[in-house]
């Protein structure tokens, strides 16, 4: 008598878990299917500013053609900041392209003023330099879209080319990118990163120095070819073609003092002048904002 009530107990239980079980599968229905509408509708109202799509084909596209750019090959010099040189970035036919685009609208370079946000002349920053517009032709097209794939930040956090131009004795002195003022952090949002591309070699001095740099500063291969005051901090000897990219903000979004860095302050007061064989040293940078 007590085996047939004990074994009808646990049938009850089984049908009971059944229907929950089938509940809970309807229930996971309905939510795939809203999931599904959710994401079936969103690429074709909204503009895909982040599609990755085009990053995987231009790798694809540049296995085994160099385009002239001869042997890549990316470096980390160092963590604190964040930097790294990516060598033969640009081949020199792109260099020389972007010098003589750049060489007729060159004017006096300004800074950022810490408290208005606006730009002014200042004796800090002596270079000259002029703006690409984004995408303005194939070329620069294919550039920024290189430097894309490279930092794995879009096109569109990109703020357009700017092409410096350094005369023997002119600097920028030791600053910062990232901007510390309210009024473009606000509109623009943050300079998270910036990649300076080499479009001119300079024989002697010339360094991008990062003076606040931790780790070893005669670790890098090029340290016996740096001036002396190159030696002054961690240095990036300009290379034709070679691209830095160094970032303002650590991965977890606060300013990063190490990324202080200054340009051509490496030149001794007795080699400015015309005796020193110098070409004109020319810079092609791109910086990066938080959308
Ligand atoms: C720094 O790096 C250089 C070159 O690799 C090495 O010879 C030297 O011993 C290093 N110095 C320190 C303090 O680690």
């Amino acid at each position: 008598m007590a085996k047939p009530r004990n074994s009808r107990h646990p049938a009850r239980k089984s049908s009971y878990s059944t229907m929950v079980l089938t509940l809970l599968l309807m229930f996971s229905f309905v939510v795939l299917i809203i999931l599904a509408l959710g994401i079936l509708s969103m690429p074709s109202n909204a503009p895909k500013p982040h599609d990755l799509t085009s990053l995987v084909r231009k790798t694809s596209d540049r296995n085994g053609a160099d385009g002239g750019r001869g042997e890549q090959w990316v470096e980390v010099i160092s963590w604190e900041p964040r930097a790294f040189v990516y060598h033969n970035f640009l081949s020199e036919e792109e260099c020389e392209y972007l010098i003589e685009l750049a060489r007729p609208h060159m004017e006096k370079s300004t800074v950022v003023d810490s408290e208005t946000g606006k730009t002014k002349d200042s004796r800090v920053r002596t270079s000259s330099g002029t703006f690409l517009a984004r995408g303005r032709d194939k070329t620069i097209r294919d550039i920024e879209q290189r430097i894309a794939d490279f930092t794995f930040i879009p096109v569109e956090n990109g703020e357009g080319l700017q092409v410096l131009h350094y005369e023997v004795g002119q600097k920028y002195e030791p600053h910062f990118d990232y901007f510390q003022d309210e009024y473009n952090t606000q509109n623009g949002g943050q300079r998270i990163a910036t990649l300076l591309m080499y479009l001119s070699d300079v024989e002697e001095g010339g360094e991008t120095v990062f003076p606040n740099a931790k780790g070893n500063i005669s670790a890098v291969p090029w340290w016996n070819e740096l001036s002396e005051c190159g030696k002054g901090g961690l240095s990036v000897k300009p290379k034709m073609g070679d691209a830095l990219l160094f970032w303002s903000m650590k991965p977890d979004a606060t300013l990063d003092g190490h990324s202080l860095h200054d340009q051509l302050l490496c030149f001794l007061p007795e080699m400015i002048g015309p005796p020193y064989p110098l070409s004109p040293f020319f810079r092609f940078k791109f910086e990066f904002s938080d959308p």
